[in-house]
């Protein structure tokens, strides 16, 4: 595999998303060769992230394709230092209520500890509503913690239910 493939059509990005961004800046579908530009670094602002090899970065990302259907992971690149600086995904899962209705949830939204407050974490999430509502999704719901209420209602959500969870 050519490691400048992208895990989906580029079709899905929002242009408006594109345009609002400050110059130098690219919002685009995941590459195969975003491991050499630090997105796994980028992850690292949530939770630990583990040391995958190439081989096994290529694995997951293979795998992502072959459902890209369902998964769709972006990331926002510095041009000038070729650099991925933000990250998220939505997984896109198909139901039997709402006549086999289609529910958008957001994921792994990261921004690099020295990017943010650029609005960066905000045009993630709005180029993950586009593709959202571009698969006709009928709602788009996430997990966050307290802290990160207030951005998530500047986004355009509202709090809603309570998340469970169960480590094994
Ligand atoms: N509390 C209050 N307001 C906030 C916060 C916060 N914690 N974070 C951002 N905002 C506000 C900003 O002030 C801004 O408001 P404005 O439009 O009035 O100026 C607006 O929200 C948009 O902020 P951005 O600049 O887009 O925020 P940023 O690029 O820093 O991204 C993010 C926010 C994603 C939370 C980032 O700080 C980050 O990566 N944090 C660490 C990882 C994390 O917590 N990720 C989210 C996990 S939840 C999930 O993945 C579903």
């Amino acid at each position: 595999m050519s490691t400048e493939i992208a895990l989906f059509e580029e079709s899905f990005i929002s242009p408006q998303v594109q345009a609002a961004l400050p110059e130098g800046y690219t919002v685009r579908p995941l590459r195969a060769n975003d491991y050499e530009r630090g997105f796994l670094k980028v992850l690292e602002v949530l939770t630990e992230v583990g040391n995958q090899t190439k081989e096994q970065w290529l694995e997951r990302f293979n795998y992502l394709k072959q459902h890209n259907h369902e998964y769709f992971t972006i990331a926002i690149c510095n041009d000038r230092e070729n650099r991925v600086v933000a990250a998220g995904t939505i997984f896109v899962e198909r139901k039997f209520v709402h006549n086999n209705g289609l529910v958008g949830h957001i994921e792994d939204i990261a921004v690099d500890a020295n990017q943010q407050g650029k609005k960066l974490g905000l045009r993630i999430i709005e180029a993950l509503k586009y593709i959202g509502a571009k698969k006709g999704c009928y709602k788009v719901i996430l997990d966050c913690s307290a802290k990160n209420i207030p951005f998530y209602e500047k986004c355009g959500f509202t709090q809603k239910e309570y998340e469970m969870a169960w480590y094994v």
